[in-house]
């Protein structure tokens, strides 16, 4: 049986820092209340030179350089990402140019907050049916290009950065189980209300801004973490002790802490991130990865578990033999 392993992971982050101190000169907010509702004390924020393909492609570098694989090897190039560089191409077909690989498939997928667990599943698929051998899955995301910093409900909870796993095609165990779901009836409660075809006319400033009900969004958030365990579980006919790491999408600490009960999983065995990070969408489950698998918290023979929700809603797991 072919399985889609993890053969290297690599992350970036942008140089600049914004803390909270830094939003409480900008909005009438406070370092206290963003840590106590959110548990984020700071984020990273890209420079007007950075782009979204420029650090998926510094995430992918250091991915390729772990797994050590080069141009040559990749036949399939996924980024999964809400803020791509532009409307076309996609940012996918960007990193590949400046990665120097040539001819392989080269995409895009926005499932926002899920994007990577889309992303992964997808190339899973590839590669267990033979289409690909060794796969890009990038996580990139430049949020604060769509962040209204005027708009304090919104404005404290993103961050920007990249993350990358290279997934090979391999007789050992790697990936055990992917779920991906959406459900389109909830579009309002968490969009950026513009774009390209609905047109940009109706925003401020001609400007596309994270417009969410943070209530709303919280209760389904944890809502859906009870179903992407029960259902991650029940196929897998195993217990929740068989799984090493709980990795979830880094929104908000109190939706991982929810998220974590409803699996039985103790907050030891959950890699949490958002503190340093904020939510950064799609990158955050491998920037997540990386940390941990660089602090030495992850090791080779551990099993993971992801899980992410975002806007759509859409929402995903993925079992993992690291
Ligand atoms: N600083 C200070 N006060 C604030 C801020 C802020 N940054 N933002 C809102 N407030 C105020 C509100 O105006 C309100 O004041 P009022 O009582 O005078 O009207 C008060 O704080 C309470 O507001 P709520 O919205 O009820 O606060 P809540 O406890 O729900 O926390 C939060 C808000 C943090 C956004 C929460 O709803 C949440 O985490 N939602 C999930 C959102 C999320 O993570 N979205 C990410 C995308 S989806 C995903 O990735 C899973």
């Amino acid at each position: 049986m072919t399985y889609a392993r993890i053969a290297g992971i690599g992350s970036f982050l942008p140089e600049k820092v914004v803390t909270n101190k830094d939003l409480e000169k900008m909005m009438d907010t406070s370092d206290e209340w963003i840590r106590e509702r959110t548990g984020i004390k700071r984020r990273h924020v890209v420079s007007d030179s950075e782009t979204t393909a420029s650090i998926g492609l510094a995430a992918a570098e250091r991915a390729m350089a772990d797994a050590k694989v080069g141009p040559a090897d990749i036949d399939l190039i996924i980024v999964g990402t809400a803020t791509p560089d532009k409307v076309f191409p996609a940012t996918a077909c960007m990193i590949q140019r400046r990665l120097g690989v040539k001819g392989c498939p080269a995409f895009d997928v926005q499932a926002a907050c899920s994007g990577f667990i889309y992303a992964l599943d997808i190339a899973n698929r590839f590669i267990k049916t033979g289409g690909a051998t060794t796969a890009l899955v990038i996580g990139a995301e430049t949020l604060s290009r769509i962040t209204n910093w005027e708009d304090r409900g919104t404005a404290v909870l993103f961050g920007d950065g990249a993350g990358c796993v290279v997934l090979q095609a391999s007789d050992e165990a790697g990936i055990i189980s992917t779920h991906i779901h959406a459900d389109g009836e909830y579009e309002d409660l968490l969009h950026v209300p513009c774009g390209i075809s609905i047109g940009y006319d109706q925003t401020r400033s001609g400007r596309a801004f994270i417009e969410m009900n943070g209530n709303a969004v919280f209760k389904r958030a944890v809502e859906t973490f009870d179903k992407i365990a029960r259902e991650t579980m029940a196929d897998l006919e195993g217990e929740i002790g068989d799984i090493d790491w709980f990795v979830p999408h880094q929104a908000n600490m109190r939706i991982i802490t929810a998220a974590a009960r409803k699996l039985g999983m103790p907050m030891e065995r959950v890699i949490a991130t958002v503190d340093e990070h904020a939510n950064t969408s799609g990158a955050s489950i491998p920037l997540a990865l990386d940390q941990a698998v660089r602090d030495g918290r992850i090791k080779r023979g551990d099993t993971l578990m992801f899980a992410a929700f975002g806007a759509g809603f859409t929402w995903g797991s993925a079992v993992v033999k690291y």
